[in-house]
């Protein structure tokens, strides 16, 4: 047999192999009798292509909006969009006594020590546990010292910088600023002097860099082999985990000379020989903390922003309710900003419109068959509720793509309403532990702002929303305003 015979005859193998997988794939898998587009029912490859482009948000919403709330996204994943399929997903065990867990494949980065986020549930239960009270609503309280001075900081940058509204500054920036400086402070006692400096730490940079890269990665690690990974993550990306988990490497030392602290770390460090920690573990733990509690804060914000300046009925109402309820600066605290019930309500509203965890979080069904809003689906299959779609379905809400912070109020057009699908910190185990934290931020930072600021779009921020890539959180592009101080 000649050389050509032998690579002909594997060519021939692979696509009789490839062949019998799609029969397999379309007729007699165990999803086969759901709905789905036929390519995504033979091949996983367009899930990937539109996930590695940014754009698996969108590509799931013209699923789910052609098919009905159950899609079979590609051959070995079910995807949802009801809320009672986000209380059967999200929980170790399912009614029926199904065993469900994290998919690991779509969590893990390499190069890097697990993480609590990481973690298999019985060492992610001692650390949630033991990080537990450090994000209740008490402890954010004690931490309304450290968020207020951040804050503080933050109004007089603005007004510094805005040239009393002649200048356009890029909110995106400074709202990046502040809460990478108040986690930064709260995770371990230590700043990254953004709003000191007006300006990026080299940190933060590779934080966005990072978020891009892992969902990459992990995509083409499905598509392709470990050994293709390993010469990917020789160039450039391994390189910048590597260099940021240095930096969190230098600053956490330094953090741990300084003995215990009232931060987020310090549970862990006090508690790592029980918890089984090594060094590794705490730097990437840390880097936790500040990749999940900064980004998405600054881009809820962001978005909250855009949605009131393009929304001027909304913006005068939330306007009248904050300058109406205090006389000054000093009365705007953590505690007091809880009366404001309409802003609560734009945030809310902007948390369904503009999810900053914008795609899906998958689970793998590790044991027996769950039962998903009714659904029977077997062993072996990754569900995932897709929040994006989820948010922006007629299944769910009203006018959808519409800003209705009423819909939170009570207000009869939204009766329809599943206000139970709005999920955008998750749910179960795995949901977020800095909810409490966010909803405080973000309170105390959009009431300051309105306070203090008359605030105008910018002609080039109008289309800010439109076709956004989202890599685990949106990639948002600038967004300009102008901020005119108002005087009291
Ligand atoms: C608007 C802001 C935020 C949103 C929308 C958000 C969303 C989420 C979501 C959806 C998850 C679950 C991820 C999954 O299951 O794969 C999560 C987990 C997590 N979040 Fe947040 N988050 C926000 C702010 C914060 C803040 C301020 C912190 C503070 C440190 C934080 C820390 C964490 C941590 C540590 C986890 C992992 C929890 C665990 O595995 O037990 N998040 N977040």
């Amino acid at each position: 047999m000649s050389f050509t015979d032998i690579i002909a005859l594997v060519i021939g193998a692979w696509l009789f192999y490839q062949l019998a997988q799609a029969i397999y794939n379309v007729f007699f898998h165990p999803l086969s009798k759901y709905p789905g587009p036929l390519i995504g029912r033979i091949t996983s490859i367009p899930c990937s292509y539109h996930t590695i482009r940014g754009r698996q948000h969108y590509y799931a919403k013209s699923l789910f909006d052609k098919y009905g709330p159950v899609v079979r996204t590609s051959p070995n994943t079910l995807g949802f969009i009801s809320a009672q399929a986000g209380k059967d997903i999200y929980t170790h065990r399912n009614s029926s006594g199904a065993m469900i867990g994290k998919a690991w494949e779509y969590y893990r980065t390499p190069g890097m020590a697990s993480t609590m986020f990481s973690s298999e549930p019985k060492p992610h239960a001692a650390l949630r546990k033991s990080v537990n009270p450090s994000f209740s609503e008490r402890s954010m309280r004690a931490q309304e010292p450290v968020i207020g001075e951040y804050v503080d900081l933050l109004v007089r940058r603005l007004r510094e910088a805005g040239n009393g509204g002649q200048k356009a500054l890029n909110m995106k920036d400074w709202y990046t600023f502040t809460t990478f400086d108040v986690i930064g402070k709260l995770a371990f006692s230590s700043d990254f002097g953004c709003l000191e400096g007006s300006n990026y730490h080299p940190w933060v940079h590779m934080v966005n860099r990072a978020l891009l890269n892992s969902t990459i990665l992990n995509e083409l690690k499905r598509l392709t082999t470990k050994h293709l990974m390993t010469i990917l993550n020789l160039s450039g990306t391994a390189k910048n985990t590597q260099e940021r988990l240095n930096i969190t490497g230098a600053m956490l030392s330094k953090r741990m000379e300084a003995g215990s602290q009232p931060d987020f770390m310090d549970p862990f460090i006090q508690g790592k020989d029980k918890l089984n920690l090594d060094f590794d573990h705490l730097k990437s733990n840390a880097d936790m903390f500040v990749v999940a509690g900064s980004e998405t804060t600054a881009t809820l914000l962001t978005g909250a922003t855009y949605l009131l300046l393009t929304n001027p009925a909304v913006y005068e109402k939330v306007v009248a309710e904050v300058r109406s309820s205090f006389a000054s600066d000093d009365e705007i605290t953590l505690t007091s900003v809880n009366k404001l019930t309409y802003m609560l309500a734009c945030l809310n509203e902007t948390l369904r419109r503009y999810p900053p965890a914008a795609s899906w979080l998958p689970r793998m069904i590790n044991r027996g068959d769950a039962i998903i809003d009714g659904n029977v689906v077997p062993q072996g299959c990754v569900v995932s509720v897709y929040i994006y779609s989820s948010h922006m379905s007629e299944y769910n809400f009203t006018d959808p793509e519409g800003f209705h912070p009423e819909r939170f109020l009570g207000d009869s057009r939204f009766a329809n309403d599943h206000l139970e699908a709005l999920r955008p910190f998750s749910v179960g185990p795995y949901d977020c532990i800095g909810r409490n934290l966010a909803y405080a931020e973000m309170r105390l930072i959009l009431a300051r702002v309105l306070f203090n600021f008359d605030l105008r779009l910018s002609d080039d921020s109008k289309d800010w929303l439109k076709d956004q890539r989202a890599y685990g959180v949106w990639d948002k592009p600038d967004l300009y305003a102008y901020l005119t101080p108002v005087s009291y």
